[in-house]
């Protein structure tokens, strides 16, 4: 992406439930750019799944626009294979196949990209064993520990080598040892692909491993800071660019 042109647009978006009732989101508006990451806090409530959620394509807004290079998200004609060629997920329950192993699941992304099967292997193979899991890619996801298996949950979400790696509470159901080794070898791996990264966290270690940080309070951008400089340089200017 060029400067001036982010990767990432939210332009004064708002989703609202209960007919305007519930503010989830509030004219939010942030723009980012790519080898960005993000830590987007705020209190629970406060809309951060919610903005995900929209820049995931998962959800719509009631007002206002996003654009990921420069595609409006409302036009976009096929949600489900815009998604599998630009996005990765990362959710605090890592939603493995049960039945699959953890070399199928990750995978399975490439499936939809018409990645051939032999490649496709290759390529989980390598990307388990770059997350410390080549010992388990065989396994049912029942079968190993909870921070393998969100490791592997971090393989399957950049296996597609996505512009955007979306991560809602990714080590939320962790402990802090476990935790922190996903987030290291997931900021690790989204960085040397150069993807843009937003993580949701109630966690200040992991906020603070990411180049900047986005708080949100009842559905409103209070505020942004680089998570690497003093509290006291609070700024208010939002744009990356
Ligand atoms: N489907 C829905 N219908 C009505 N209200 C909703 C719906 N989804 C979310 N909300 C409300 O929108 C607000 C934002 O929710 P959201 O899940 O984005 O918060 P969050 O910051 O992710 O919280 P947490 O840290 O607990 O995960 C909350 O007040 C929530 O109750
Ligand atoms: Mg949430």
């Amino acid at each position: 992406m060029s400067e001036g042109h982010p990767l990432l647009v939210v332009d004064a978006v708002s989703r609202f439930y209960e007919n305007g009732s519930v503010r989830a989101l509030d004219q939010v508006s942030l723009r980012a750019n790519a080898g960005e990451t993000i830590a987007l806090t705020g209190a629970s409530g406060c809309g951060k799944s919610t903005l995900l959620s929209l820049i995931g394509l998962l959800d719509q807004p009631t007002a206002g626009c996003l654009r990921i290079g420069g595609q409006d998200l409302a036009a976009v004609a096929r949600p489900s294979a815009f998604r599998a060629r630009t996005l990765g997920f990362v959710f605090q329950f890592h939603h493995m196949v049960p039945t699959m192993t953890l070399l199928e699941n990750v995978a399975a992304p490439m499936i939809a990209l018409s990645v051939a099967r032999a490649e496709r292997l290759d390529r989980a193979r390598a990307m388990l064993a770059a997350m410390d899991l080549g010992h388990r890619a065989g396994f049912l996801p029942s079968r190993v520990s909870g921070g393998e298996r969100q490791r592997a949950a971090v393989a399957r979400a950049l296996i597609n080598r996505p512009a955007v790696l979306l991560a809602d509470e990714p080590t939320g159901n962790l402990d802090s040892r476990n935790g922190e080794r996903v987030i290291d070898l997931l900021l690790a791996h989204a960085r040397s692909q150069g993807a843009l990264v937003l993580v949701a966290t109630h966690n200040p270690d992991i906020a603070g491993a990411c180049d900047r940080r986005i708080e949100l309070r009842d559905g409103r951008l209070v505020a942004a800071r680089p998570a690497r400089t003093t509290p006291a340089l609070l700024c208010a200017n939002l744009d990356a660019s």
